[in-house]
């Protein structure tokens, strides 16, 4: 029978109940304050992307402890209560605008290149990252070695991720999403060459996915059934677009398998054109291996801001939702341009972005 799923229909995910299936993509700013608190241009930030039609809005990443969580600076925290109190009233008028609002939450691992807390950073092994700090986000030059973290340090980690989702609770936001992806601290630990450990967090493909399980089901247990929890996979980096997983669609198995039995209620997935193979041995998408072998919800994203592209993602089954950065990034209106059938603008990154922004920087 014909799939009848169609892009503007309401879906839900864990708790939260969706008005459509198009939602914005979690898009780091840097333009909170030294303190990490969320402005008022900020909330206005959101609250247009609510007034142009989207029906969730996932936040940009933010830190998670006072250690080493934090990846740039000026970027928003959720780690005391004024940080929440911040964001609540970003919350507050994104609900009022009729959209839902998830809070991701980061740990830049090895990736930092700026934070107020630490000079050092760590990672599950002391690997030095591949590549350049972001230019967009006001770095430079190669990225400092890592120390590798202690078992302490791991369950520090957890611990932090622990606290800042129930902060996120209390702030009032429909749900968190764990930032997985992107070669941040738990993709880090996720990818094969930057995690060279010999414990039980190391080696096999199980044991470099076993804490980001571990972080999901301690933020279920501690938040409660009635919160939803996801979780950001890719397989690219931002300082290594070109990455794959080396065992292919069995990798996806297996880390599709472990998260689908974490407690969580969607993955969501980001390739660069999130309907193309995720792998050279076949033609499914890597959106379509999250559901096949996750079994829960899957949000793609990836160059969707075709609305064809997207809507095929939905008709084909490859995901219940979608998000887009870059295209909502020109059209805060998205949603009410493609429902009414008018012309999108194209992203041109100097109008939207820091001026020193490069494109090729967003290609994950
Ligand atoms: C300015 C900017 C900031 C971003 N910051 C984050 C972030 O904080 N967390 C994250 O998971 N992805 C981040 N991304 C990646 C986007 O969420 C998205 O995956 C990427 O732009 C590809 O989707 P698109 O083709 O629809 O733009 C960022 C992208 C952009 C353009």
């Amino acid at each position: 029978m014909a799939n009848t799923k169609s892009l503007f229909e309401t879906v839900t995910l864990g708790k939260t109940t969706l008005d459509h299936r198009v939602g914005v993509s979690p898009m780091t700013r840097i333009s909170a304050t030294s303190e990490g608190l969320v402005t008022d241009q900020m909330g206005s930030y959101y609250t247009s992307f609510a007034r142009g039609g989207f029906g969730l809005i996932i936040t940009e990443g933010n830190y998670i402890d006072d250690k080493y969580s934090q990846t740039y600076f000026d970027q928003s925290g959720i780690v005391y209560d004024n940080q929440v109190q911040a964001w609540k009233k970003t919350v507050d008028a994104v609900h009022q605008e009729g959209a839902k609002i998830f809070m991701q939450l980061q740990h830049s691992g090895a990736i930092s290149q700026g934070n107020r807390f630490v000079q050092e950073t760590i990672a599950p092994s002391a690997v030095q990252p591949k590549g350049e700090q972001l230019a967009m986000y006001l770095g430079e030059g190669p990225f400092q070695t890592p120390r590798e973290a202690t078992r302490g340090e791991i369950q520090e980690v957890i611990n932090g991720f622990v606290h800042a989702a129930k902060n996120a609770k209390s702030a009032g936001f429909d749900g968190i999403e764990i930032h997985g992806a992107n070669g941040y601290l738990l993709d880090g630990f996720l990818t094969d060459y930057t995690n060279q450990r010999t414990d039980e967090y190391g080696g096999s493909t199980g044991n470099r996915v076993r804490l980001l399980v571990e972080v999901a089901k301690a933020i279920r247990e501690a938040v409660g059934k009635d919160f939803t929890i996801g979780i950001r996979i890719s397989q690219a980096k931002v300082n290594d677009y070109a990455h794959k997983w080396a065992g292919g669609e069995q990798d996806a198995e297996i880390i599709f398998g472990q998260l689908g039995q974490a407690g969580l209620d969607y993955v969501h997935v980001t390739e660069h054109k999130a309907w193309e193979p995720a792998f050279d041995t076949s033609e499914a998408s890597l959106a379509s291996l999250a559901k096949k072998y996750g079994n829960i919800p899957v949000i793609a994203n990836g160059h969707l801001e075709n609305p064809d592209k997207a809507r095929e993602m939905i008709k084909n089954d490859e995901a219940d939702v979608v998000t887009l950065g870059k295209g909502a990034l020109a059209n805060h209106d998205w949603v009410n341009k493609v429902k009414n059938g008018e012309p999108l603008a194209a992203f041109k990154p100097e109008e939207v972005l820091r001026p020193n922004a490069k494109i090729k920087e967003f290609e994950v």
